[in-house]
């Protein structure tokens, strides 16, 4: 008999089939048991009509619980009145194994155990939909870059130095010496731009954020291209096409899923390149005109990127930060030495900044004297400042966080149900 997925049962109508699952859910009523089926890519309605299957089927159906997991031979039928529109008139079935006292019942669950049952809360179809859009925000960003010329070069996962400050950085040994945890590839990636033109790297990375937050993980997916022979006002608009690119394929491959989360999706129609721009100065002036006290050269918390994101119902790039709160390697605006040519974009509904960027100081005296700036072991970095003395050119990139992305589309209220085993200040398990 034909192994088939409940995602193609449309098109085996009147067709005897088998189906490989568990038991999401089961009831019965005198001489009828219906049996919602899940196998990964759907969920089926089957139905047990016992003077059509026996006696001992249908006894066997009845010790059914959440989660068993069967396989059901039978036919495909049509059924207006079911989600999907079809179902199936089951002839046989195969118990593989009977699940016991599966702990996460349809009843409502704190957070806490759901946490920490996430090896199973994944088969609940709100966790599975997340997922299914992960998976489909991932392959869209990937089809973005390979389909612009840019190359997947991958980037070390173990590293001597820091790229986004030393706080943050997590050590291992490393055969009797520190090792980092990469907290981006963007230092090697510059490497990969002067030899391949427009690259990107995809990978995770680590941080040790040891503060509490719905946007923080200490392990996260970043997405990073960069580009020789770029300009910040390039790297912005890449930025702007990215996720236009990325909205529009997640409504119309992710319906389904957008729909069991609820999610308004006249929000992400509206999700349209060219975004709004805005310079950080300008966004001083408007948090202090919008009540708060608020002094040129700080950094931005989460109120204040909650409150410049919901001025607009686009992400909206902000641009040129103060030099003493970003990276070392940030290019310093021509026009004004106090700021940085760096980017990021908030996104809307306050879910603050999903990407990060900025050109890059290309020029090998003023990076040293950052290096030094910043106390960096300058031994640890001549590979890339090499790059400033072998054909240094204009470039840029950024880095876009998978997880902020999916809590944004997904519309979430917290990064943990982003990614399949959050990793957070308080979680390592399971
Ligand atoms: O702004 P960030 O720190 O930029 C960089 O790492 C650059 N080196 C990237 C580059 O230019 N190649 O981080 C980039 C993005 C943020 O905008 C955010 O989306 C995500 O990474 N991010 C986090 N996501 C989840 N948890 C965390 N702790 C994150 N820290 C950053
Ligand atoms: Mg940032």
């Amino acid at each position: 008999m034909k192994k088939i997925l409940i995602k193609n049962v449309k098109n085996y109508i009147n067709k005897d089939v088998r189906l490989d699952g568990w038991v999401y859910n089961k009831r019965s009523s005198g001489k009828i048991g219906f049996l919602m089926l899940r196998d990964g890519t759907g969920i089926l309605q089957g139905i047990f009509f016992k003077p059509e299957i026996g006696e001992k089927l249908f006894t066997e159906f009845k010790t059914l619980t959440q989660e068993s997991s069967i396989s059901v031979e039978g036919i495909i039928t049509s059924n207006e009145k079911v989600d999907g529109g079809c179902e199936i008139q089951v002839k046989n079935l195969i118990i593989h194994n009977i699940s016991k006292d599966y702990p996460i019942t349809p009843k409502e669950h704190g957070t806490d155990f759901l946490m920490n049952n996430r090896h199973l809360w994944l088969r609940s179809k709100r966790q599975h939909s997340i997922m299914k859009i992960r998976h489909e925000i991932i392959k869209a960003t990937r089809d973005f870059f390979d389909g612009n010329d840019f190359t997947l070069i991958d980037t070390p996962i173990f590293t001597p130095n820091a790229c986004e400050g030393t706080t943050t950085l997590f050590a291992t040994d490393y055969f009797g010496e520190n090792a980092y945890l990469s907290q981006s590839g963007q230092l090697y990636n510059e490497a990969n731009a002067m030899a391949f033109g427009r690259v990107y790297t995809f990978g995770p990375t680590f941080r040790a954020e040891k503060s509490k937050t719905r946007r923080h993980l200490t392990e996260f997916w970043m997405v990073e291209p960069e580009l020789a022979y770029c300009d910040l006002n390039e790297d912005m608009q890449w930025g702007e096409k990215l996720l236009e690119f990325i909205v529009e394929r997640v409504l119309s491959n992710r319906q389904l899923e957008l729909k069991i989360l609820g999610r308004d999706t006249s929000k992400l129609e509206k999700i349209k390149a060219p975004f709004p721009k805005i310079s950080y100065s300008e966004c001083v002036e408007m948090l202090n005109d919008g009540g708060f006290n608020f002094e040129w050269g700080g950094d931005f918390g989460s109120p204040e990127e909650t409150f410049i994101s919901e001025q607009y119902d686009k992400p909206v790039i902000v641009h040129r930060f103060p030099t003493q709160i970003k990276a070392f390697y940030m290019k310093r605006d021509p026009e004004n030495e106090k700021v940085v040519l760096g980017m990021d974009f908030l996104a809307p509904e306050g879910y603050g900044e999903i990407i990060g960027g900025s050109e890059r100081e290309s020029d090998l005296e003023v990076l040293l004297e950052r290096v030094k700036h910043e106390k960096l072991p300058r031994d640890e970095f001549e590979w890339y400042l090499d790059l400033r003395k072998y054909g240094s050119v204009q470039h840029a990139g950024f880095g876009m966080g998978i997880e902020r992305v999916v809590a944004w589309i997904c519309k979430l209220p917290h990064v943990r149900e982003t990614i399949p085993y959050p990793r957070m200040l308080q979680r390592l398990r399971p």
